[in-house]
């Protein structure tokens, strides 16, 4: 089958086609990175609008290096929730017109669900599994049955895990996004140099907020240097996940760990998590770690095998509750 994926909860805008029989994604996805870089943080009305500048041509580019035409989908998958309200309308708007012109199944894909089966993709591993999410906007820790029903183990009562990259670069007056900043500078710095406490000890449930809090007045007192900092941070947070997840593996007895979203594109979460982490870890390739179609196209497919559509009447939905 022929699946098409559609991304545009935030701000990339992506269209993938999946074949299920070759296994193999044909995508293009167009970054707005450069546009909202200058505002520090993604501006959602700027992000909605160029969706809707852009959603056309993606397809029209990913349809041509698929090499097939309209008439060969034969499913359309599309991230209705959760994510940027307007920005999700322009995605589901399109996927709707697609679906009815063409006469094909509509399925609304989950992005966090999207972002953990992306590791499937070029791993060996299908559910009962752990799936974490660790992105801009999430941290939420799932057991995932045999039937991607999901339950959720644990979550941040605060801040995400990126959003915490994030914050503490905005606050070094490092570009957007911080991420990949931090990640560069803790390359040159002393891990072991400051102790961040980790937060709500023996509990899956994370908290970010008081991390970043410490991190940014440790900068403030030009004590140690941006390098040291940020490498004795990316350590805090590596461990506060390992515990999480440790604990979750003991409460669900599944001992394989899906690790996805953006923040598992830093190489040093993903050197070390496998070790201090006490069951087997995948992480989707790093391609596949930021938002993109083929994890849409890819989960659209498993949820139509398990007949989940999506219908007219329903809509994007800017946030789920798990
Ligand atoms: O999954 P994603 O593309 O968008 C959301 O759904 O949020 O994740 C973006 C987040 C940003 O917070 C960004 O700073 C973070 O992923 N990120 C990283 C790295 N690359 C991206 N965080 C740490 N290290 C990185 N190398
Ligand atoms: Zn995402």
């Amino acid at each position: 089958m022929i699946v098409c994926g559609i991304e545009t909860s935030c701000d990339e805008t992506s269209v993938s086609f999946f074949d299920s029989r070759k296994r193999s994604f044909y995508s293009v996805v167009s970054s707005q990175i450069d546009i909202h870089r200058r505002f520090g943080g993604v501006v959602p009305e700027i992000a909605s609008r160029n969706h809707t500048l852009n959603i056309r041509a993606v397809y029209e580019d990913a349809i041509k290096m698929a090499g097939i035409s309209n008439r060969d989908i034969d499913i359309i998958g599309v991230t209705y929730s959760p994510g940027l309200i307007g920005a999700l309308f322009v995605g589901v708007s399109f996927a709707k017109g697609l679906s009815y012109v063409l006469g094909k199944p509509l399925i609304g894909v989950n992005h966090i669900i999207a972002h953990i089966l992306s590791a499937e993709i070029e791993n060996p591993i299908h559910p009962p599994y752990l799936g974490v999410v660790i992105s801009g906007g999430h941290t939420h820790i799932f057991k995932i049955d045999s039937c991607y029903n999901f339950y959720l183990i644990g979550r941040t009562i605060d801040d995400a895990v990126g959003e915490t990259f994030d914050k503490i670069a905005k606050f070094a007056d490092l570009p957007y996004p911080g991420g990949p900043e931090l990640e560069k500078l803790a390359l040159n710095g002393d891990e072991n140099k400051i102790s961040f406490p980790i937060a709500l000890k023996n509990d899956t449930n994370f908290s970010f907020s008081g991390l970043k809090t410490n991190v940014i007045n440790t900068i403030a007192t030009h004590k140690y240097t941006l390098e040291d900092i940020c490498a004795s941070f990316q350590k805090t947070v590596s461990l506060t996940l390992a515990e999480k997840i440790n604990l979750a593996i003991k409460k669900s007895s599944l001992n394989r760990v899906i690790v996805a979203g953006g923040v598992a594109c830093n190489g040093y979460l993903r050197n070390n998590l496998p070790k201090i982490i006490s069951g087997e870890v995948f992480f989707p390739s790093k391609g596949l770690c930021t938002d993109n179609g083929d994890m849409i196209a890819y989960t659209a497919f498993q949820m139509y095998k398990k007949k989940r559509f999506f219908g007219f009447e329903d809509i994007a939905v800017d946030s789920i509750k798990f």
